[in-house]
């Protein structure tokens, strides 16, 4: 189902205009980055009569503490009181920052996600997960909470770079991949640049939000989501050192995605050619990345310090075939290694 809280839309302008006339906020405020401000903002700025504009600086290295402080420090000075709304207009950052910002100011104010990224759309918007980077760790401080609304229009797309809309894609497929069959059979047909948005962003939401409903303090089931982003988030964790843009997070996901198909079929019950298929769709949209830099001893390090592991096991979300996944897979990291191997040699 997609969740009540979530309205997708050909028309966000309608929907911020409808909560808009129902709610009757004091004031109202709109976080943007510089990007979403010149593409985005001009598409619904017509909604808002009376608002703030609170700009930050684009990227992950902002999502931090101190521009926590700043987007405190203007409502303050604005003087929102508990009845003022926040409306997120950007990706993920935008949306993980504003509202854990919300979230907090004065013990809660209401916040609305509009996601301007195709990774924000089907992902981090949906499920209530807010936060920051702390001390070099992701995410290391936030909350769980829901926004009031979460408005998603599939027009914000047209001016995101395509490398944007790859990434993003990697988490539809990955939601195919661990729910459901027949999205994943439509997905492979389909040629990325004739997507039909609008369904393709639905189907996607209603598998991210089925999952969420039934876990939502990712106890069990919600672990399903991490396929492809053990491997995923050690190989983009050397990259981010880097500080350099050489590895998006979908990029990386994707080749979590190969090297964690291969520990299924070699752990659970993947079937070989159900491998080769996601390998070779895979390779097909993201092409093979020179691994050979990778630091192995880094790479097992990050593998270890994943916030989803017990003990000293590393623990894997993989496939028991297209469609159907398994967490808590416990997995030694010389199979992670060797998985690795697969990749860097096919
Ligand atoms: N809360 C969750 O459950 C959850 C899930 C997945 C990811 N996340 C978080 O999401 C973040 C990544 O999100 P992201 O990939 O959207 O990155 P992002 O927010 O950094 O956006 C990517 C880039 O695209 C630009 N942009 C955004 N919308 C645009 C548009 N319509 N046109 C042109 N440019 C546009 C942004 O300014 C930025 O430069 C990470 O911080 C990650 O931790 C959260
Ligand atoms: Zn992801």
């Amino acid at each position: 189902m997609i969740p009540d809280y979530v309205d997708i839309t050909e028309s966000a302008k309608d929907s911020i205009d409808n909560l808009l006339l129902d709610k009757k906020y004091t004031q109202v405020a709109v976080l943007c980055d510089e990007h979403t401000l010149e593409h985005c903002y001009p598409l619904i700025k017509d909604t808002l009569k009376d608002h703030h504009v609170i700009e930050i600086p684009s990227g992950e290295d902002y999502k931090n503490l101190n521009t926590c402080q700043t987007i405190w420090n203007q409502i303050t000075d604005k003087q929102f009181d508990r009845k003022s709304l926040l409306i997120n207009l950007g990706g993920g950052v935008i949306g993980d920052m504003g509202g854990f910002c919300a979230a907090t100011y004065k013990r809660g104010i209401d916040f609305v996600q509009v996601p301007t990224t195709l990774l924000a759309q089907v992902d981090a918007s949906i499920g209530g997960k807010l936060g920051i980077d702390f001390n070099g760790f992701k995410n290391h401080i936030g909350v769980f909470k829901l926004p009031v609304r979460v408005i998603v229009d599939p027009v914000f797309l047209k001016t995101l770079p395509d490398r944007q809309v790859k990434s993003g894609y990697a988490e539809v497929i990955k939601h195919g991949l661990i729910h459901d069959n027949t999205v994943f059979k439509n997905l492979i047909k389909t040629d990325l640049s004739n997507t039909k948005w609008l369904e393709t962003i639905k189907e996607s939401i209603i598998i991210k939000g089925d999952i969420v409903e039934a876990d939502p303090f990712e106890k069990g089931q919600r672990k399903l989501l991490n396929f492809g982003h053990t491997i995923g988030h050690a190989i983009e964790t050397q990259f981010l050192e880097k500080h350099t843009n050489e590895l998006l997070h979908g990029e990386a996901v994707a080749i979590g995605m190969i090297c964690e198909s291969w520990l299924s079929n070699r752990k659970l019950n993947l079937p070989t050619n159900q491998l080769e298929e996601i390998q070779k769709y895979l390779t097909g949209i993201y092409g093979k990345k020179d691994l050979y830099d990778l630091n192995i001893d880094d790479f097992v390090g990050n593998l270890k310090q994943d916030k989803k592991n017990k003990g000293n096991k590393i623990l894997f979300s993989l496939l028991n075939e297209i469609g159907e996944a398994r967490f808590d897979v416990s997995i030694s990291p010389e199979e992670a290694i060797e998985s690795l191997e697969y990749y860097r040699n096919m």
